[in-house]
Parts: structure tokens; C-alpha cells; sequence
């Protein structure tokens, strides 16, 4: 542990390589490097990572978007769409995935005013589910094939409150 410990701040484009092998290690939906760049010059303060003694231990990015709410009516909202999320085999269960989670959610509330988050994640990977389940976000609908193998996965959506 460094003496600062475990600091969530705003990617870097020097932090690409280091994202983008923690995605590959962690991941089987990979990446171009325009896909991050892109997301990054679009949407700053939801692409984030988690960096302890001068190492990238994990990131998270998303995309704010416009669509019909997932919870409420279907009335049309601004959403925080978690793409991409992993925190490196060495670094998980001490709740990096956790802080990454909840800075991406308040920025996208305060720098992009989205009232909803959303993401797929497969229906089988337990970890995840749990993380989330253990944030507030609820199963909203299962999309029959969504991955390129043919598993299904859950969507799941969690309100953003004004101050959380
Ligand atoms: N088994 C059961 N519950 C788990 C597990 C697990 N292996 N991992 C996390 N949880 C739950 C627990 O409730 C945990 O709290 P606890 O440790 O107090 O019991 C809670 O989630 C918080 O866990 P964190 O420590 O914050 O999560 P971590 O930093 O380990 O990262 C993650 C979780 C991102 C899912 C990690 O396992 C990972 O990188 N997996 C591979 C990549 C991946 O699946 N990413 C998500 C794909 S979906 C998407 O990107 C939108
Ligand atoms: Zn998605």
C-alpha cells in the first residue's frame, strides 16, 4: 500500500496502454484505441481510473446518452451508459470497482446532468451482478443473444438521486 493509497482520478491519454491491457486481460470485449480515445475526448469526466502507487489498477467508461427511461415511464431522460468496466486480478474484492462506480455516476449527475445509469453485463458473471445489485441497480430486461458467443445479458439501470 503507498502512502496515498488508492486514488480514483480522470484518465490520461498516457494511461491508454495500461487501460487497454487491463480491458484485454480482464474482458473479452475489446477495443480499438479510437473507440477509448473517442470516448474520452466525448465524455471526460466519466472515463476514470483507479491508480495506487503510481499503477492503473482499474478503469471505467461510459457514454452519456439520450433514450427513454428504463424505469420510469419511458419518459425521455439523459443517461450514464457504463460501456466498460474492470479492476486487474490482483486488485479485486478491496472495492475499487465500487469508487470507480460511484465517482462515474456522480459526475455524469453533476458535469452531464444523466438521472439514470444503464449497462449489459452477462448473465453469467456473477462478480458483476453482485456489484451492482450491492449499488442499487435492478435487472430491467435480459437481451436474448446480445454477445457476439450467444450469451444473453442483463440489463440493469439504477436512478441517480441530486445529491448522491
Ligand atoms: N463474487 C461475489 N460477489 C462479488 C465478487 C465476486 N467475485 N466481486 C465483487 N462482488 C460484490 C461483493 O458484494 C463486493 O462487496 P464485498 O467484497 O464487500 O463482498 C462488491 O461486489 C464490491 O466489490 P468491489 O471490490 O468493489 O469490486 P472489484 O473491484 O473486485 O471489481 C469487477 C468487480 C469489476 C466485476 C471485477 O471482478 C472485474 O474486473 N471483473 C472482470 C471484468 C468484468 O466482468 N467487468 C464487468 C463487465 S460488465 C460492464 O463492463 C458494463
Ligand atoms: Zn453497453
Amino acid at each position: 500500500m503507498g502512502e496515498e493509497g488508492l486514488r480514483v482520478r480522470g484518465f490520461r491519454s498516457d494511461d491508454l496502454n495500461r487501460v487497454m491491457e487491463i480491458n484485454f486481460e480482464c474482458l473479452p470485449e475489446n477495443y480499438s484505441s479510437f473507440f477509448y480515445r473517442d470516448l474520452h475526448r466525448r465524455f471526460p469526466e466519466t472515463f476514470l481510473v483507479a491508480e495506487e502507487d503510481s499503477a492503473i489498477r482499474g478503469y471505467i467508461m461510459c457514454r452519456i446518452e439520450r433514450g427513454l427511461s428504463k424505469l420510469r415511464n419511458f419518459r425521455p431522460v439523459r443517461q450514464c451508459h457504463i460501456v466498460s468496466i474492470a479492476v486487474g486480478g490482483a486488485y479485486r474484492r478491496q472495492g475499487i470497482a465500487t469508487k470507480l462506480v460511484l465517482k462515474a455516476v456522480r459526475n455524469a449527475r453533476s458535469e452531464y446532468n444523466a438521472s439514470e445509469c444503464f449497462l449489459e453485463v452477462r448473465v453469467g458473471n456473477n462478480p458483476a451482478i453482485k456489484l451492482y445489485e450491492k449499488m442499487g441497480f435492478s435487472k430491467v430486461k435480459r437481451n436474448f443473444g446480445y454477445y457476439l458467443d450467444g450469451e444473453d445479458a442483463w440489463v440493469m439501470a439504477l436512478p441517480i438521486e441530486e445529491n448522491r
